[in-house]
């Protein structure tokens, strides 16, 4: 009786679809058999200041080399004359008095307001009509100067869109600040600041920011980025990276406690990302980091998930430098692990949550897992990570530390530290992979027979490259995107071993990216996500509680019939969802036979991803071409009948 009426419903639909009819894939799904618990972490993100993610990003500073560190240090900044005499610029180092932040930029002006020095943005800088722009300077003026400031904000034909003046009077360093508002949109505009009357005044960490920020911080992040990153309701948040962490050299690895404290006080360092790749070069990349360690934990606090920091563990990047640290001298490494727990946990009382309740964050960030070095290898890694373990085990027992197991997923050097670090009872593993989409397909199985009593799996690092170069010509198609969808059905099948899963990179600027594909395009007004991006929140919008049984004909969905599929439970909502992705270029109806479902009649949301072209792509032009649809379908006697439409990924929510 029931193959009866599920046949009829799909002889219905495809007789008004007009298409031929079908063999219907029947699929059992068994509501009351859960098995794995879904973390909450299973779905985060992962934060690298790579392709201008941090600034000239989602950190909102519109100034270029605000504080003249750059290795050039007039960077970004130009002399304007207009005809001016007399007018000169110096740049002043004084590392003696200021180690972090040593030089400055001293003005000498003889009167007419028609000598200036004008700042180009990050490939311009953003602004909005009617939007209020907050510029400040740290500056003094030498004794019996009258020297004015010219705010001026123009656009890209260099006419000014909003202006206001500043009196610089002390002759001690101070903080001058002053608002105005634009009255014109546009995407690359300008800063001049004019100099008007007679004298020398001496000017850092020269600022512009939005009104607009995040929560309306002074001085925080763009927001519209960040309420990209808050739709996905991510887990976790991973920062700083990456690659980032490690450095080039040792020199330049991430070092956490030079991102806290005072934004004059962080000592700025190149970015990694500046010279990685010949063929996209960014010379004026650099980390100034405004964006640093307290402002990624209290990000992660504002959206809802666990902060997720990973730290270098004594050695730089394997494919630059390989430098490593001494083994005998990686104390200070290891202190600065403790030390970050501290930060982020630590009672008010203790020197670093003394820091973190200074910077405004009295109650801790609830801080649970570390990451000890990001793509290492080798028995280098393994000797240094021990180190690490140790101590941190000791004092925080509680924390769980995630592990690199190299930047493959398989191979020579995967395979040792995989079989090392299990042996050693790791916590968590975290696995790489960058690989061609037909490889996601190939691997939704990957983890179906992972150890269930070994370490927890990581896959801290994915993406389907379509062209297989990252600094090359990959794009974000549904192509990518669909078979990511595919895989991650088989991360969610398999949630009692993978705990965690990220996306990467996150964030790309369009004029300004080394590496692609990405999850989030932006320009400096407005921004997007791809066709993954939209996977990813669907899957993450759609966590559940508990993994469920899904199989056709007695097996796991993991390409049969080039479908692909998980289910699980939402204790919370009391739902059922389905995740099925449909992988070949034709419609296919399936028959989802729901036992354990108590309301036999109910209607489901259906909510689908598809595209007819595998190369379509999002963009500023058609940023949703790739965009979940939604609609209601009905179950009727505990079955749910679908055509699955080509080459989408649908996901199906009801209540149980
Ligand atoms: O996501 C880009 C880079 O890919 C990361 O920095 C690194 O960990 C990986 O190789």
């Amino acid at each position: 009786m029931k193959m009866f009426r599920n046949f009829s419903i799909v002889f219905l639909f495809a007789l008004s679809a007009g298409s031929t009819i079908a063999q219907v894939k029947n699929i059992s799904v068994n509501i009351d058999q859960p098995k794995a618990e879904i973390k909450q972490t299973m779905w985060g993100v992962f934060f690298e200041d790579i392709n201008l993610a941090a600034d000239g990003g989602i950190y909102a500073e519109l100034v270029k080399n605000r504080s003249f560190e750059f290795t050039t240090p007039l960077m970004g900044w130009k002399e304007q004359k207009k005809g001016a005499v007399g007018g000169s610029l110096l740049v002043v180092n004084r590392t003696t008095e200021n180690k972090n932040n040593p030089r400055y930029l001293r003005v000498k002006n003889a009167l007419s307001g028609n000598y200036g020095i004008t700042n180009e943005g990050f490939r311009g800088m953003g602004v909005k009509k009617d939007m209020q722009y907050n510029f400040s300077v740290v500056a003094r003026s030498s004794k019996d100067t009258k020297l004015q400031l010219r705010i001026e904000l123009v656009n890209a034909k260099g006419e000014t869109i909003g202006s206001s003046k500043l009196s610089i009077d002390n002759t001690q360093w101070k903080k001058y600040a002053v608002s105005f508002t634009s009255s014109a949109t546009d995407p690359k505009a300008q800063l001049n600041i004019w100099f008007e009357g007679k004298g020398s005044v001496d000017m850092d960490m020269i600022s512009l920011f939005p009104q607009d920020t995040w929560k309306n911080r002074p001085g925080g992040l763009r927001a519209d980025l960040v309420q990209l990153l808050a739709d996905l309701k991510p887990g976790f948040v991973r920062f700083p990276g990456g690659c980032i962490v490690e450095g080039r050299d040792l020199a330049n690895r991430y070092q956490w406690k030079k991102t806290v404290g005072k934004v004059e006080d962080r000592e700025l360092i190149i970015n990694r990302w500046n010279t990685e790749f010949a063929n996209r070069s960014a010379p004026d990349y650099f980390q100034s980091f405004g964006l640093g360690f307290y402002e990624y934990f209290l990000l992660s606090e504002d959206i809802g998930a666990s902060p997720l920091p990973i730290l270098n563990c004594g050695m730089a990047c394997q494919f630059n430098t390989a430098e490593v640290v001494s083994a005998d001298q990686l104390d200070p490494y290891v202190q600065d692990a403790l030390d970050l727990i501290e930060f982020a946990n630590g009672s008010v009382n203790t020197k670093w949550g003394k820091l973190r309740a200074a910077m405004g964050h009295p109650s801790p960030f609830n801080l649970k897992m570390m990451g000890v070095g990001n793509e290492q290898w080798g028995p280098q890694y393994i000797e240094r990570y021990t180190y690490f373990a140790k101590a941190i085990k000791q004092k925080y027992p509680s924390i769980q530390l995630i592990n690199s197991v190299g930047p493959y997923s398989d191979g020579d050097l995967f395979k040792f530290l995989n079989d090392t670090l299990r042996k050693m009872h790791a916590d968590i593993l975290d696995e790489h992979y960058y690989r061609s989409p037909e490889w996601f397909l190939q691997n939704a199985k990957r983890y179906d027979n992972y150890d269930r009593n070994g370490p927890k799996i990581f896959s801290g690092e994915y993406a389907a490259h379509p062209v297989g170069i990252p600094n090359g010509p990959n794009k974000n198609n549904w192509r990518g995107a669909l078979a990511e969808a595919a895989f991650m059905t088989g991360l969610e099948r398999n949630a009692d071993v993978v705990n965690m899963a990220s996306y990467a990179p996150l964030l790309a600027h369009i004029d300004g990216w080394q590496w692609t594909p990405d999850l989030i395009w932006f320009d400096n007004l407005t921004s997007y996500g791809s066709p993954s991006y939209y996977v990813q929140k669907l899957f993450s919008n759609n966590r559940g509680t508990q993994v469920v049984p899904i199989e056709m004909n007695g097996e796991v969905m993991a390409g049969k019939d080039s479908l692909y599929a998980s289910a699980c439970i939402d204790k919370n909502t009391n739902e059922l969802i389905i995740k099925i992705a449909n992988t070949i270029g034709k419609e296919q109806s399936v028959s989802f036979n729901l036992s354990g479902l108590k309301n036999a009649n109910t209607k489901a949301m259906l909510t689908y991803l598809r595209s007819d072209d595998m190369n379509e792509v999002n963009s500023f032009e058609k940023p949703v071409a790739v965009a979940p649809i939604s609609k209601q379908v009905d179950v009727k006697d505990k079955v749910l009948t679908l055509p699955l439409s080509a080459s989408s990924f649908s996901v199906i929510r009801m209540k149980l």
